[in-house]
């Protein structure tokens, strides 16, 4: 019985586990990809124009703390066409994509 349980609650952890980082995925493909690029690189028209940044180089993810990550999704940035999401995503899915951003280290 008590395996059984422990099997149980491993799981569910697992299921939910992965069903979070599903939608942070999502997120970042329904609004996000458009400008930085599925894996981050910005190699998109908006990258190239906005000169955006690699976020995908070990100097990038160096130079950058979650919360300055954090800061910017929240905020924007003031003069580029990066606008704030604080009103349009909740805190744990901004704090979703802090944790994606840092997946996308290469
Ligand atoms: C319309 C295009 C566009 C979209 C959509 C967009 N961004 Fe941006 N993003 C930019 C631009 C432009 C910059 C600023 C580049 C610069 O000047 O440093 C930026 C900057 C950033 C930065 C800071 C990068 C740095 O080097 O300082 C982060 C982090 C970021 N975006 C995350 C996101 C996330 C997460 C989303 C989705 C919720 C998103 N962006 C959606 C255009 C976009």
């Amino acid at each position: 019985m008590k395996k059984l349980c422990a099997g149980l609650v491993l799981a569910i952890s697992f299921a939910s586990a992965t069903a979070f980082a599903d939608d942070t995925a999502d997120l970042w493909k329904a609004k996000c990809k458009s400008c930085h690029g599925a894996d981050g690189k910005a190699d998109t028209k908006e990258g190239r124009k906005s000169k955006i940044d690699d976020m995908s180089t070990a100097e990038w993810q160096s130079k950058h703390s979650d919360a300055e990550i954090k800061k910017v999704i929240s905020e924007g940035k003031p003069d580029t066409k990066m606008k704030p999401y604080k009103d349009k995503l909740s805190e744990a899915e901004i704090d979703g994509l802090v944790k994606y951003i840092r997946g996308l280290k290469q």
